[in-house]
């Protein structure tokens, strides 16, 4: 295990700014981990995935210890459901390809999200009609004050759309070290965001399978979503806003072209890229930081934007929203 100091996060923040952590340091297993956050007492600690939802706005000023605990493991198989364990140090994707080629059938709408296993339930992440809760199982993590190790299921995780426990009463308190899921044997496809089934039409599919609906989504994602590894970003920069019904008729009275879906309690999800949009920031540069061409929600850094530029960016776009449509837009992306 290598220790640096005054340690350049470029290379391990999707956004591609360049900050400096006192100290960097990656751990493999929970004793490297225990050891880690023995060395780092007293300082600040963060916990670094694979960088791809966090927006850095200044150097850090103590330890980043990186997750790179591995392994992927079957641990029951039953009529219908196979449970899979996965250290919080593999890449997302790879795990949801290493699924589908096993048949296991439930992540395949979530492919290629960027980042690691390990932070998929800290949001728990979510795209084109699927959330990881659906298919969670349990999570064992390590409560870095007391140094012991508890599992969390489903209901313990108090998930939501694009929340779960560590982002409010546990923030910062726990390192999440392997995730369980429970998936499907028989495929249960879920079409329900509309451009897929078009896609897999554009892509003359005739057998519905989850290989097929992973790469309808992976295409789909190409086409809008910029790839970090050519312009940074961190993929939605905002949530979308919820609102009562009532405002949304109001709203849409005015505004008639509003794209919103009704949410399970009625209120209504606004589409956020759409807001933006209306405000003129689509395809907005500064500078480095921008606003996508393709995506009104992505925040992008052209190459050498400061993290405070795209931040500053953002509360530019937030209050335009706001005073345009009345709507808070709150922020996805962990602001560090
Ligand atoms: P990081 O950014 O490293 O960390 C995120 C947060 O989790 C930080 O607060 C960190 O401290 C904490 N954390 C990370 N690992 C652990 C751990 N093991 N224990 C405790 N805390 C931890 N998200 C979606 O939901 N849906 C999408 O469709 C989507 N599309 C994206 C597209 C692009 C191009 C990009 C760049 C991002 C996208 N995202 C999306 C956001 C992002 O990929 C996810 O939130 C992802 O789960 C972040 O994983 P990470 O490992 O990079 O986490
Ligand atoms: N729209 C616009 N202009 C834009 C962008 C979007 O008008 O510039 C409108 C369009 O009407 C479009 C609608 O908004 O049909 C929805 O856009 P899209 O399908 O691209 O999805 P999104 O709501 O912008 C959400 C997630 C994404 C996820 C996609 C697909 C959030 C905050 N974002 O984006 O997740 O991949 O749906 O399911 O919920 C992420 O969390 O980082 C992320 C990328």
């Amino acid at each position: 295990m290598q220790i640096q100091e005054n340690f350049s996060l470029k290379q391990f923040n999707t956004f591609g700014i360049d900050v400096s952590a006192s100290h960097f340091a990656s751990f493999a297993n929970q004793d490297e981990l225990r050891l880690l956050t023995e060395m780092a007492r007293k300082k600040e600690l963060f916990i670094l995935g694979g960088g791809s939802n966090i927006l850095f706005t200044k150097d850090f000023n103590g330890w980043v210890i990186r997750n790179d605990i591995k392994g992927i493991e079957l641990l029951k198989e039953e009529n219908n459901y196979i449970y899979v364990k996965a250290g919080a140090g593999e890449n997302w994707h790879q795990f949801v390809l290493h699924c589908i080629q096993k048949n296991w059938a439930g992540l395949e709408n979530l492919s290629l999200i960027p980042g690691l296993v390990g932070a998929s339930p800290m949001q728990n992440i979510g795209a084109y009609g699927v959330e990881m809760k659906e298919y969670f199982f349990e999570l064992e993590a390590l409560h870095l004050k007391d140094n012991k190790i508890s599992t969390f299921s489903v209901n313990d995780c108090e998930f939501g759309y694009r929340e779960s426990i560590f982002k409010k009463k546990w923030k910062n308190q726990f390192v999440i070290l392997s995730v369980s899921f429970r998936l499907n044997k028989k495929p249960i496809f879920n079409m329900s965001y509309g451009a897929i089934g078009q896609e897999l039409e554009l892509m003359g599919v005739k057998d519905l399978s989850i290989q097929a609906i992973s790469q309808a989504v992976i295409n789909i994602r190409n086409s809008k979503l910029p790839d970090p590894a050519v312009i940074g970003n961190a993929g939605s920069f905002f949530k979308n806003p919820s609102v009562q019904a009532s405002f949304f008729e109001k709203l849409k009275r005015k505004f008639p072209g509003l794209v919103a879906y009704t949410n399970l309690d009625g209120s209504m999800k606004l589409a956020a890229g759409w807001l933006i949009e209306q405000c003129g920031w689509k395809g907005y540069r500064k500078g480095d930081a921008g606003c996508h061409a393709k995506q009104a929600l992505v925040l992008v850094n052209y190459g050498h934007a400061s993290g405070k530029e795209i931040y500053h960016l953002s509360r530019e776009i937030a209050s335009s929203v706001h005073k345009k449509f009345g709507v808070e837009l709150e922020t996805e992306v962990n602001i560090i």
